[in-house]
C-alpha cells in the first residue's frame, strides 16, 4: 500500500483590521447581506459577497423555507446570481461571512459540501481560481487562494468521460 497527503494553505488574520483594504470592502458588504439573511428556522445568518473582474459586487445570503430542503445556502445564492448577471466574467474572490443565533467560541464559516461541489463548478468553468475568504464572529479570517484547496479529489466534468 502507498498512501499520499494533501496540504491546504490557509493565510489568517487575527481581525478584520489586519486585512488588505480591498478584501476589508468585500467582507463588509458579505456581512451587510448576512445580516439581511432570511433564516427563521435555523437563526444562522449566513452573506456571501462575490467580486467579479469587472468591480462588480455580487451578494446572496441563506433563504429558508417551511420546507426545509428548498432554502438555499448564502454562497449559492450569490454565485449563482452572478452567473446570472454576469455569465462572462471571472469571479475573482467570494467572501463568506457567518453569524450563529448566540454568540459563540466559533471558528470561520467553512462553505457545506453542496457549496464547494458549486463554486468548484465555476472555478473549473473559468479556468481561474477563486479566493475564499471566510469570516468568524470575533474570531481570525481564513483566507485561501482557491475552491479546490477546500474540495480535495473534486468531481469534474473530466470525471464524467471517466
Ligand atoms: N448555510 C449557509 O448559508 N452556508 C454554509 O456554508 C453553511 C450553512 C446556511 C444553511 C442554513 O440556512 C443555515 O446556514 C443552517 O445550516
Amino acid at each position: 500500500m502507498n498512501s499520499f497527503t494533501i496540504t491546504t494553505t490557509i493565510d489568517l488574520f487575527d481581525s478584520m483590521d489586519e486585512l488588505p483594504a480591498e478584501v476589508k470592502e468585500l467582507m463588509q458588504a458579505a456581512i451587510e447581506a448576512r445580516d439581511n439573511a432570511y433564516a427563521p428556522y435555523s437563526k444562522f445568518n449566513v452573506g456571501a459577497a462575490i467580486l467579479l473582474d469587472n468591480n462588480e459586487v455580487i451578494t446572496g445570503s441563506n433563504q429558508e423555507n417551511a420546507a426545509y430542503p428548498s432554502g438555499l445556502c448564502a454562497e449559492r445564492t450569490a454565485i449563482f446570481s452572478a452567473s446570472v448577471q454576469f455569465p462572462n466574467e471571472i469571479i475573482e474572490t467570494i467572501a463568506i461571512a457567518a453569524k450563529p443565533k448566540e454568540a459563540i467560541d466559533f471558528i470561520a464559516i467553512s462553505p457545506c459540501g453542496s457549496c464547494r461541489q458549486v463554486m468548484s463548478e465555476y472555478e473549473n468553468k473559468q479556468e481561474k481560481s477563486i479566493r475564499v475568504i471566510m469570516e468568524g464572529e470575533s474570531k481570525s479570517i481564513y483566507i485561501l487562494s482557491s475552491i479546490a484547496d477546500l474540495l480535495p479529489l473534486k468531481f469534474t466534468k473530466e470525471s464524467l468521460k471517466l
